[in-house]
């Protein structure tokens, strides 16, 4: 038996943040690390279209983005296969198979659905393929026969779906499909500046690319526990965001004195995200190197690029001619 396949992806809706570098990518990288599975990464071009169809000019453009953070963040080519959703047409195959077998119902009741529709208010997203999100995203992952899906608690119900599906195919078929786990990690519950789950769509990011005063601006701007509205009134450091952060990026010994000090009053909140503001920026150095290098060198992001999403292919149509064969589509005469 091969390693365990593991498969995940990230829409290109605009530039990574510390939330997604700390929710997912971190994730990521320690299972890519860990030696045991065989990691699937991609850029899920074709899931930002479910909501960004009428704006698409920036897919392209944040999908390098995606590619040079993740680069400068850990991913390893020669470790992990990084790829293109796109760019492997099989993916969009087996989203049709498996339409046909999908019950609408299962899409109706997805609160996944329900939620993004409401946040995406003013978007039109009354649209087939936003109701067939969730199927693309099975299709993602039993495509590579994945053994587990490391996703943040919001795509739970989809991977609860495409558990589903892939029990149908293999009941309605042929069992050729492993029913894929869900990999959740503890992660910090990181906010953005304005104290609401950090998101794009919010404008209260902070980007993995921030650096400087922009860095310095965007912490000095973060809200604080708000029951704290003098200096001298004493602060509750398990309440406040910019203590999570100091917990991830300050050393142990600075987050307890900060933590003792803020319950004194003893330090006002303008030095405390100053000194949080170099914390990060000394953090981010090396992946900020790392960004500078493949930023300067494109061609090699490309060839990374095309080479994943060679091997990814590899994998992709041997399931696929598969998957046919089993459906009795196509398969010679
Ligand atoms: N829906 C995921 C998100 O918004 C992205 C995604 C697309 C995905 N296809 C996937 C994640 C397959 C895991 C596996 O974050
Ligand atoms: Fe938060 Fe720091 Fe202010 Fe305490 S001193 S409330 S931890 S910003």
């Amino acid at each position: 038996m091969g390693k365990k396949r593991i498969v995940s992806g990230m829409r290109p809706t605009g530039q990574l943040h510390l939330g997604n570098l700390h929710g997912a990518l971190t994730n990521w990288i320690a299972l890519q690390n860990h030696g045991e599975y065989d990691c699937f990464y991609f850029v899920a071009d074709w899931h930002a279209l479910t909501s960004d169809y009428a704006a698409t000019e920036k897919i392209k453009s944040s999908t390098v983005d995606i590619f040079v953070d993740w680069l400068s963040a850990g991913l390893d080519p020669q470790m992990s296969t990084l790829f293109i959703q796109s760019s492997v047409k099989e993916h969009a195959e087996l989203f049709l198979l498996l339409s046909m077998i999908t019950p609408l119902a299962w899409l109706e009741r997805n609160p996944t659905y329900k939620e993004l529709k409401e946040e995406l208010a003013q978007k039109d997203l009354s649209t087939f393929g936003f109701l067939g999100y969730p199927v693309l995203m099975a299709a993602d992952i039993i495509l590579y026969k994945a053994y587990g899906v490391p996703v943040g608690v919001d795509q739970l119900p989809h991977v609860e779906l495409t558990r589903e599906i892939a029990r149908r195919f293999n009941y309605l078929y042929a069992d050729i499909f492993p029913v894929p786990e869900a990999l959740l990690t503890d992660v910090p519950k990181i906010l953005g500046t304005d104290g609401r789950k950090m998101s794009k769509s919010y404008n209260n990011s902070i980007f993995i690319s921030d650096k400087g005063n922009e860095l310095k601006n965007k912490v000095a701007s973060m809200f604080t526990d708000p029951q704290r509205q003098r200096k001298s009134d004493p602060g509750r450091p398990e309440l406040c965001n910019v203590y999570t952060f100091h917990q991830l990026y300050s050393e142990p010994e600075t987050v307890a004195e900060i933590a003792t000090a803020c319950r004194r009053a003893a330090i006002g909140c303008t030095e405390c995200k100053k000194r949080l503001a170099e914390a990060i920026s000394e953090g981010m150095k090396p992946i900020h190197e790392k960004r500078e290098y493949y930023l300067n060198h494109l061609k090699d992001v490309e060839e990374i690029i095309e080479d994943g999403n060679i091997r990814a292919r590899r994998i992709a149509s041997e399931t696929l001619l598969e998957a046919r064969e089993m459906m009795k589509i196509n398969h010679g005469l």
